[in-house]
């Protein structure tokens, strides 16, 4: 009786074992290839091309120009935080505030910031424009993800949405945003990559429709940190009365 009980206990421990370790394999073998779907945009690649072409030529080095050194290499941390020269008070590039950001209202040529960039009637043209602000808004991040995801499904305004977080991948926080039709109740939780859950961020809670941001911090529901890995959030939207209106899983993944 004995030998058949350590038998068994062998058999079934070998069983999870292996259990394990093509759950383990499965895994990263997901997390891999959505990683490499996810590939990021780089602030060289789409923006520090539109200054090689129209900026440095007069914002090379220390020369005039507000010592503004727009060359690749050194554009970044000349103007992301950076104070104006010119204009008290304000960043040359505010991370997440186009509208308060000197370089973006030179460029759409907002005469309360003195001349236009460039200079002399050469303006940008409307798509160049759009991906500085963009860029701008979106954090002015050296590398950030794709933003348009709510559009993958032909989502308009006057649908319910729930947009890939921002930044994805991300280090120490990310954003959440959510389209709402109508006035409801919205549920967002957040679970691991085996589907347990790990954070309940809102619960039933009544928003007014329109859009709505929430932050993440890669916390459980303890504010304990989470490890790296692959994480799925879930919107839940209901109406006031508690009927299903909506509801949408995402992943996201955090680097730490
Ligand atoms: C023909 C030369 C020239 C070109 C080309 C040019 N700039 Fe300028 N820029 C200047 C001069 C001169 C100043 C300082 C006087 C002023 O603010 O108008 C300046 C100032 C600035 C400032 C203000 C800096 C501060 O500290 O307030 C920003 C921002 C700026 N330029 C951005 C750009 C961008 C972006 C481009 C390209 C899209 C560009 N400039 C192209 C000559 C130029």
């Amino acid at each position: 009786m004995m030998m058949l009980k350590k038998y068994l206990k062998q058999v079934l421990l070998r069983k999870f074992k292996h259990k394990n370790y093509m759950l383990m394999k499965r895994n990263f073998l997901f997390f891999w290839i959505i990683s490499s779907l996810l590939v990021a945009q780089k602030y060289e690649d789409v923006i520090q091309p539109i200054w090689d072409e129209h900026c440095a030529s007069c914002h090379t080095g220390n020369n005039y120009s507000g010592d503004l050194d727009l060359s690749s290499g050194s554009s970044y941390d000349n103007m992301v935080n950076v104070n104006s020269k010119g204009y008290q008070g304000y960043k040359i590039v505010k991370p997440g505030d186009s509208e308060n950001s000197v370089l973006f209202q030179k460029i759409v040529g907002n005469i309360a910031f003195g001349n236009p960039m460039p200079p002399g009637g050469n303006k940008l043209s409307s798509s160049k424009e759009e991906k500085i602000k963009k860029w701008i808004n979106d954090g002015a991040l050296k590398e950030w993800g794709d933003l348009a995801i709510e559009n993958e499904f032909g989502i308009t305004p006057n649908l319910f949405g729930l947009a890939q977080n921002y930044p994805n991948p991300f280090n120490a926080v990310t954003s959440i945003q959510i389209s709402l039709v109508k006035d409801s109740k919205i549920t967002i939780k957040v679970y691991d990559f085996l589907g347990k859950e790990v954070n309940s961020l809102i619960i039933n809670q009544s928003l007014q429709k329109g859009s709505h941001r929430f932050i993440w911090k890669g916390e459980d529901d303890n504010g304990y940190q989470l490890p790296s890995g692959v994480y799925l959030y879930r919107l839940e939207v209901n109406s006031m009365n508690g009927r299903e209106l909506y509801q949408n899983t995402k992943k996201m993944i955090m680097l730490k």
